[in-house]
């Protein structure tokens, strides 16, 4: 079976009729769906929410765009400063997405969102681009297909569909289960590649319990179907781990399965992380104290937080410490004197003596503030 033709037919039927069984129940923000087209808000065959990640002024990415739903909510967050981007491979769900802009382009007041022909595991080919050199200069004999390839590689490293470092924030609603295996670690790796150093991910996707046999994964319906060719729950966020990122979380996890077959669970998660910023790990005297429930904590750089204890951290770890999914775990501690940057970080384990941070500022968060 080849999955990807199996995937455009079966999503090529479902832009042009809504498909019952590819529809998985969610609970969207209804605010959003307000001035969404119905044509829109039927042909949904998303599995999670991942706008609700969106903030202001955001660059997104929706990775599988399909009708243009996540993307058209995601505009309305974003507001007239942010920007949105569709990356789809498939025409008529491109068709479908595009046919609305003017009227959303009217309702949002601005032209914010952008529809790409792409494959979301190659981001830096442009197929509309490559679609029209291959009109003009047909490959008809080797000399042609060398020119081609040249073209290609030009392309793809002067103009990329979706540039290094550009994107604050990547989205995707039920899409990456639908990438070959073998093309699973690329797409991962292309997605680090586009976030900006402090970018985020918010990634909607079905999991299994247990890992899928091979007769499941060549069962068309099923592949196509965003069942067999899901990520095993565990292997997800260590592609993703691996890959770079840091604080992969299950923000969400749905506890009844969307299937099960062959007695293996297939439910819905939404998956976020952080792509570290690319700075220097520098001492400057800034130290964290980690507040429990559990006896130590262990940050995905391998750093150890005993509870109570004021380690000494880097500013970039403090930065990152001292925002989301960390804050309410951490009493961040800034250096009570700013110091001289010392040209290396502390080693890991290195505790923080409290004359040092004494009369210093404490980040402030809901479960600190509160004064007795
Ligand atoms: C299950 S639908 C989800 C659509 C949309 N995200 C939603 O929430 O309704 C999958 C979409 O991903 C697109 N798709 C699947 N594999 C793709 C790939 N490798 N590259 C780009 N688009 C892909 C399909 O064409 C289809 O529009």
């Amino acid at each position: 079976m080849n999955q990807e033709n199996a995937v455009l037919d079966r999503y090529t039927e479902g832009a042009n009729q809504r498909q019952e069984s590819l529809c998985c129940p969610v609970d969207y923000q209804t605010e959003l769906l307000k001035i969404l087209p119905q044509e829109i808000i039927e042909k949904d065959y998303g599995c999670g929410d991942p706008s609700r990640y969106v903030r202001e002024g955001d660059v997104v990415l929706d990775l599988g765009s399909g009708s243009g739903k996540i993307c058209y909510m995601a505009a309305q967050l974003v507001g007239d400063k942010g920007k949105v981007i569709g990356v789809d491979m498939n025409n008529d769900m491109l068709a479908l997405a595009r046919k609305y802009q003017p009227e959303m382009t009217n309702k949002l007041g601005s032209d914010r969102v952008q529809f790409k022909k792409g494959k979301i595991q190659d981001l830096a080919l442009d197929i509309d681009a490559m679609e029209q050199r291959l009109a003009s200069n047909p490959i008809t004999d080797a000399n042609a297909l060398a020119a081609f390839d040249a073209w290609k590689h030009q392309q793809c490293t002067q103009e990329p569909l979706i540039a290094d470092d550009s994107i604050d924030l990547v989205v995707s609603n039920c899409v990456l289960n639908l990438v070959n295996d073998v093309e699973k670690q690329q797409l991962v790796d292309e997605i680090f590649r586009v976030v900006k150093p402090g970018g985020r991910i918010a990634i909607s996707d079905i999991v299994s319990d247990e890992s899928i046999p091979e007769h499941l994964k060549e069962n068309k319906e099923l592949w196509s179907g965003c069942i067999s060719g899901a990520f095993q729950e565990l292997e997800m966020l260590k592609m993703f781990h691996d890959a770079g990122f840091i604080a992969v979380t299950y923000d969400k996890w749905s506890d009844t399965p969307w299937q099960i077959v062959e007695g293996i669970e297939f439910r819905s998660v939404t998956l976020t992380a952080i792509k570290r910023e690319q700075t220097e790990c520098i001492d400057k005297g800034h130290a964290a104290i980690y507040r429990g429930p559990f006896s130590f904590a262990i940050d995905d750089e391998g750093y150890e937080f005993p509870r109570g204890q004021r380690m000494a951290i880097c500013e970039r770890t403090f930065n990152v410490l001292n925002n989301e999914p960390y804050k309410d775990s951490f009493i961040c501690i800034a250096p009570a004197i700013e110091q001289d940057a010392k040209e290396w970080c502390s080693p890991a384990g290195t505790l923080r003596p409290a004359k040092e941070t004494k009369g210093s500022l404490h980040s402030v968060n809901t479960s600190s503030s509160a004064c007795c």
